[in-house]
């Protein structure tokens, strides 16, 4: 394991490239244009609001995160992205109806600038939408260097001189990995045969690699989840991360289901229920987007829980999660979870939880965040997932062989010693013991 890094200066403009210039990537770029303006804070983003301590709690050092680590600086940030509609940023968060329109109207100019570019895009990977703002192409290799030809032009249009891609495209269908997924090799042939089992964000994912520019996957989508992409971020010694934002109701889940477990409380059942109205909820009305959500809503109780170490606490959990499309609620969530819990001597006791919760108000920080990661881990020459990422998702990548670490905590510990590990500061161990010494 390396122990010296040469982390790279943040120097000159960084842009940020979206496929899904929908909801969530729009309140992410107003917000980052309104904080800019001192219109709004940047509340929920780590890398923004948060410290982090440094060697013994007696030295009393706790930097802002974003002095300790070189991070990109929010006036230098250019945005770009691909949809399927041709509405702009403005319009488009308009639509959306996040945020209110005498904030957007502020940003108006800058929004407009925005125009999302032609998407790659097969109706058979989202089957609610049709839009027209699509590229066309022999194959998906054609499609491929499209991309790659639209993220050079960006960055040599706006003298840019580091790009990085996050996925805030809608939900796919739910993929099994398959033989074309398998390697390189065999995922480039696929792409020149455009194999159907090849999806949209896969091509994004592929032309983001080849030109060397990190991707994270803010969506359940299978993408980076395969053998061929993995070695080609390798190859190319780009990082990567996923899955799925961590928002809502499973960002509950992975604070609540800790502290349960932590006091050997044991669980019967959970059952979450969800009413949302965005175009997001709409997308997730058919149900094989939902499958993709389902699958990655549901790993994660299990991985926390560890019921094959704990079967008299968590060897019966009944584990049950819906999404309902309900339009008058918008973009404002409700999350109801009833919580079946037990306790001395099998005592049952219920908690329920009813979040009424903004989904991109949650979701925009993290954008935020993991671009500014991802570009540092690429500053400091870290390629491949990069588990220290979890924190933001719902389903974190990890390498073959192991399991995934849920647990929120654990997350963010796992995160701020990979900046001290790359900083060559003292990990943190909580031990403590030697301010108890004689
Ligand atoms: N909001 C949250 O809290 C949250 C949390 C976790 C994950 N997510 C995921 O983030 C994604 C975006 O969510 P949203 O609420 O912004 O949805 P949204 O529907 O408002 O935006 C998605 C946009 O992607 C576009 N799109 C679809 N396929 C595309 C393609 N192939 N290329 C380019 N654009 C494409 C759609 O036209 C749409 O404008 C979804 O997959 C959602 O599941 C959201």
């Amino acid at each position: 394991m390396k122990t010296v890094y040469d982390i790279k200066p943040a120097d000159g403009k960084l842009g940020i490239l979206i496929p899904g210039i929908g909801a969530v990537a729009t309140t992410f770029i107003a917000g980052v244009f309104a904080v800019r303006k001192n219109l709004g804070k940047p509340i929920g983003s780590l890398t923004q609001m948060g410290t982090i301590r440094l060697g013994k709690r007696t030295e009393k050092r706790c930097p802002r995160i974003k002095e300790f680590v070189p991070l990109a600086d929010l006036k230098d940030i250019e945005f770009g992205g691909w949809d399927i509609f041709e509405d702009n940023a403005y319009v488009a968060a308009c639509k959306a109806g996040v945020l209110d329109r005498t904030l957007l109207d502020q940003l108006r100019p800058e929004l407009e600038q925005i125009r999302p570019m032609p998407a790659v895009f097969e109706q058979n990977y989202v089957k609610r939408l049709t839009g027209t703002n699509v590229k066309q192409g022999k194959t998906k290799m054609d499609l491929a260097d499209q991309v790659r030809e639209d993220i050079r032009t960006f960055k040599a249009r706006r003298n840019l001189s580091r790009v990085v891609m996050t996925w805030c495209g809608s939900t796919e269908i739910y993929v099994e990995p398959g033989p074309v997924h398998q390697s390189l090799e065999a995922f480039e042939q696929g792409l020149k045969e455009s194999h159907p089992g090849i999806a949209p964000s896969m091509i994004y994912a592929y032309a983001a690699l080849a030109e060397g520019i990190p991707y994270a996957n803010g969506a359940p989508n299978l993408t980076l989840d395969i053998p061929a992409l993995q070695q080609l971020a390798k190859k190319n010694k780009v990082p990567i991360c996923g899955k799925d934002l961590k928002t809502g109701q499973t960002l509950m889940k992975s604070i609540l289901a800790p502290g349960f477990k932590a006091r050997m409380l044991g669980m019967s059942g959970w059952f979450s229920s969800n009413i949302l109205g965005n175009r997001d909820g709409e997308v997730l009305e058919d149900p094989e987007s939902f499958k993709s959500k389902e699958v990655s809503k549901l790993g994660l109780l299990d991985f926390i829980l560890q019921p094959e170490l704990y079967p008299d606490l968590y060897g019966n959990l009944y584990h049950k999660v819906r999404i309902h499309y309900y339009p008058p609620r918008g973009d404002n969530k409700e999350g109801w979870d009833n919580i079946d819990i037990f306790g001395w001597l099998g005592y049952p006791m219920e908690i329920k939880v009813d979040f009424l919760c903004r989904d991109s108000i949650l979701a925009a920080p993290l954008v935020l965040d993991l671009a500014l990661f991802l570009d540092l881990a690429a500053r400091s020459g870290l390629s491949g997932i990069q588990e220290w990422l979890s924190f933001y998702f719902k389903s974190p990548m990890v390498a073959p062989g192991l399991y995934p670490e849920h647990d929120l905590f654990i997350q963010l510990k796992k995160l701020k010693n990979t900046l001290r590990h790359l900083k060559g500061e003292e990990l943190i161990t909580h031990l403590g013991l030697e301010y108890y010494d004689e």
